[in-house]
């Protein structure tokens, strides 16, 4: 039978550190391609830690000035980018297994010491943020964008591998999913001079779609639409909401995976959400156990710096196993609000926004009080005041709360919303009309409750708080390559 998998072959001469470090490969002449991370030297010997991404582990490279010229070792300098030829020798100093003993070394791109940003030293990650386009470079940002990357595969692999498929969703679109008013408009009207209605409107008609646009906040509805066709699809792509929310937890641009299924009620939807996020975590740790291990004794650092009381009674890889260990806690908004209302945290005013009556949105204070003290537990929070939330979630019989479901978890707070939709035209079009959605701009939507409509349901999962949780990192913006945040677009 043909294969498909990619074969092994390299198409440079490049061989990768991970490779050198999984195999046994001492006695090979070989040629590695990497960065400079440090060079310490002396008058017989010069070594250097080369990282060339491909693992967080730097590889030692053995330069005698004999064999070297000097003009070549003295631009081996941090920062730089080198091509070394050699051979794989069982190490003599302790630290490593083996090393490189260079017999040539070719300087692929020079880098002034003097001025490059990152120094071998600890730098704060707010000063890391402002070089974004070199913070890759250091063994926090790599570890967490490869971490990243198996998390993403991860997703691809578990829908695949249960026979949903991969919906392309639209990133302009005429709607707001959410109907929360938070979009980003998309136009190539004169933005000084845009032509006018008869009653002084923008007129968007003249637009490039001859309409009002935006990014999209959501591929969801459009999810919906191919859940009526193929059954169990999923949207994994870039989702845009111009909040001002200045948050640990908001970005103005960030990943969402939306799966819609038909078929499935509010119960199965939960399950599926919790076989999934399981799955993802556990990919991670089966897969990225060197970045991991990297990431736990950076986050148990931190921790040191916080005052006891605060700190994490676990560390980050013994809360991800506990996480994929032990089942969520399901309950429903009202349990919730009885259980916050009731606590001492609320009777002692420690919350900001108190919860005096029910129908009022949880805070993520609120959110993180339940997981993180209550029930010590991911939660599924469920059956939320419609009030509260989107149109097309599906009315439950107590004409008070709909069928929706939001995941909390600890650190994070939400990490999926989603809900069982409403698949009733005549439920659907009158919530729609009382939330002032336009029925008729969203035609197309309601057609799939014509023409052969049946119970589905779906949910979206911030790809970022996933990579927050799964990293151990505590601020949005260091687990997006360039984050877009109010005020922040440079790179
Ligand atoms: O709860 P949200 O708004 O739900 C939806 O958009 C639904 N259409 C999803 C669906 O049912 N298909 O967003 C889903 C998730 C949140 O739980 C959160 O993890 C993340 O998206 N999210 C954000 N992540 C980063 N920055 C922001 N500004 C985010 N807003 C939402
Ligand atoms: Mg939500």
């Amino acid at each position: 039978m043909p294969s498909f998998t990619p074969t092994q072959m390299a198409f440079n001469k490049r061989v990768k550190i991970k490779t050198i470090l999984e195999q046994d490969l001492i006695g090979q002449e070989l040629t590695l391609m990497g960065w400079v991370r440090t060079k310490r030297s002396n008058k017989n010997v010069s070594f250097i830690a080369l990282n060339d991404g491909s693992i967080i582990t730097n590889y030692q490279v053995v330069a005698d000035p004999n064999v070297i010229a000097e003009d070549i070792l003295k631009k081996c300098s941090t920062g730089a980018c080198l091509k070394i030829t050699g051979r794989v020798e069982a190490s003599q100093g302790a630290g490593q297994q083996s090393e490189l003993i260079a017999s040539q070394i070719e300087i692929l791109g020079e880098s002034d010491p003097e001025k490059y940003p990152l120094q071998p030293k600890k730098h704060s990650l707010e000063f890391l943020r402002e070089i974004a386009h070199l913070r890759m470079r250091t063994n926090t940002f790599g570890a967490v964008f490869r971490v990243r990357h198996a998390l993403a595969y991860a997703v691809h692999t578990y829908f695949n591998t249960k026979g949903f498929f991969y919906i392309h969703t639209p990133i302009i679109t005429a709607s707001d999913a959410e109907g929360a008013g938070e979009t980003f408009k998309v136009t190539t009207l004169n933005l000084s001079n845009p032509p006018k209605t008869e009653d002084g409107k923008i007129d968007y008609s003249q637009d490039f779609f001859e309409r009002e646009t935006n990014l999209t906040v959501s591929g969801q509805l459009e999810g919906e639409l191919a859940a009526m066709a193929l059954a169990e699809v999923y949207t994994f792509g870039p989702t845009f909401r111009a909040e001002n929310s200045n948050t640990t937890r908001h970005l103005a641009e960030f990943w969402m995976i939306e799966p819609e299924m038909a078929f499935y009620d509010a119960e199965d939807n939960q399950n599926l959400a919790e076989d999934f996020l399981k799955y993802i975590i556990r990919y991670a740790l089966e897969h990225c156990a060197e970045d991991l291990t990297f990431l736990d004794q950076r986050a148990a650092e931190e921790e040191q710096s916080k005052p006891t009381e605060q700190r994490a009674e676990l560390g980050l890889l013994e809360k991800l196993k506990f996480v994929i260990e032990n089942d969520f806690v399901r309950l429903t908004y009202t349990e919730a609000i009885d259980i916050l209302r009731n606590s001492n945290h609320n009777k002692k005013k420690k919350f900001s926004y108190l919860i005096e009556e029910w129908g009022t949105d949880l805070q993520s204070e609120h959110e993180r009080y339940l997981v993180e003290k209550h029930f010590k537990k991911p939660v599924i929070l469920t059956d939320y005041p419609k009030g509260i939330k989107a149109f097309y979630m599906r009315q439950n019989e107590d004409g008070k709360t709909v069928a929706a479901m939001d995941i909390l978890f600890p650190g994070i707070g939400e990490i999926v919303g989603g809900s069982q939709r409403e698949e009733r035209l005549d439920k659907l079009s009158q919530r729609m009309e009382e939330m002032h959605i336009p029925t008729e701009e969203l035609s197309w939507y309601l057609d799939t409750r014509r023409f052969g409509a049946t119970p589905h349901a779906g949910f979206g999962l911030g790809f970022e708080r996933m990579v927050l949780f799964v990293t151990g990192m505590g601020n949005i913006r260091d687990v997006i390559a360039f984050p877009r945040t109010p005020g922040n677009a440079e790179f």
